[in-house]
């Protein structure tokens, strides 16, 4: 898709960093939007940056972990701009710890929101896409870890390597159906945003720039939100699959290195298998 002005978007997980720059890129190209995250506070400051633009905006304040909220707002969507060009399944949270200091609560959890997130928003907004046989692109934001396992990461690896064969198999099986529906996993790198703010144990509040916003800026691998945004709209326009926001290779050389320094049992595993 290359031609964005009159048509209408859904972001969720808008309030905050990657959401709120797509949100804002839509709207910058013309676009009616349909934004949902769980920070009420910041999604109504979006909504009237974005209305202050000319787009025509409907907010809803949801869990997207909650299937039945997703489907109602899709039916509301529906109603009011039909079903959508571009879906954005962005909410996601990030947690660390060793693998085995999470609780089976923890993991439920997080899980519902990476995982049942993504999906629940597949459910909600695809079948009248398809109905409507009209072109659209869906982005679902995975992450570097949908590809590579990193130290005290299981948890977050667990899902964003579950957002990545969900997107393949979807990208397979609308391929199959000839439908007019491009696919796209966002791997980002690390992009300035809020998502460490819980595990800083910091209040994100409604400001623009949040506390760990502030302590990780200046560090050399962070990109902005908006260049992560120009990343996933390049990626639309020319119909690509991955959607990569740092030089790959150079990521994955430096996380493997790091990983098989510490003497990794994964490695090891490796180092077995190929002499056998
Ligand atoms: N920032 C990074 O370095 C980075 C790297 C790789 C992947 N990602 C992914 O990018 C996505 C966006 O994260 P971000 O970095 O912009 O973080 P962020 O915390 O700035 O924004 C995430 C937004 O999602 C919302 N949200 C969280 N749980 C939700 C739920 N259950 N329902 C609805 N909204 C919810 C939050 O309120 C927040 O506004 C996530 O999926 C994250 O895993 C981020």
């Amino acid at each position: 898709m290359d031609k964005f002005s009159g048509k209408f978007a859904v972001v969720t997980g808008a309030g905050s960093g990657i959401g709120r720059a797509l949100a804002r890129r839509c709207a910058r190209e013309g676009m009616d939007l349909a934004v949902v995250d769980l920070h009420e506070g910041r999604l109504n400051t979006l909504r009237a940056e974005l209305e202050s633009e000319g787009a025509v905006v409907l907010a809803r304040a949801l869990d997207v972990s909650d299937a039945s909220a997703m489907a109602d707002f899709a039916e509301q969507c529906r109603g009011q701009f039909g079903s959508p060009d571009l879906l954005f399944n962005n909410a996601g949270i990030l947690r660390i710890g060793e693998t085995w200091s999470h609780s089976a609560a923890d993991w439920r959890k997080m899980l519902d929101i990476n995982v049942m997130g993504v999906v629940n928003g597949l459910n909600a907004f695809l079948p009248s896409i398809l109905e409507e046989g009209k072109p659209a692109h869906i982005v679902n934001t995975g992450s570097v870890g949908s590809l590579v396992a990193a130290p005290g990461m299981a948890q977050y690896t667990a899902t964003k390597m579950a957002v990545r064969g969900i997107t393949e198999c979807l990208a397979h099986d609308l391929a199959s159906n000839e439908a007019r529906v491009d696919v796209s996993l966002l791997c980002p790198g690390p992009v300035l945003t809020s998502i460490s703010d819980d595990l800083m144990g910091l209040e994100p509040g409604d400001n623009e720039v949040t506390p760990s916003e502030h302590m990780m800026a200046g560090q050399p691998d962070f990109i902005t939100p908006d260049d992560c945004a120009d990343c996933v709209f390049d990626a639309i326009r020319n119909r690509r699959f991955w959607i990569f926001t740092h030089p790959i290779n150079n990521y994955l050389i430096a996380m493997t290195k790091s990983i098989v320094a510490d003497e990794n049992p994964v490695y090891r595993e490796v180092e077995y298998d190929s002499k056998s």
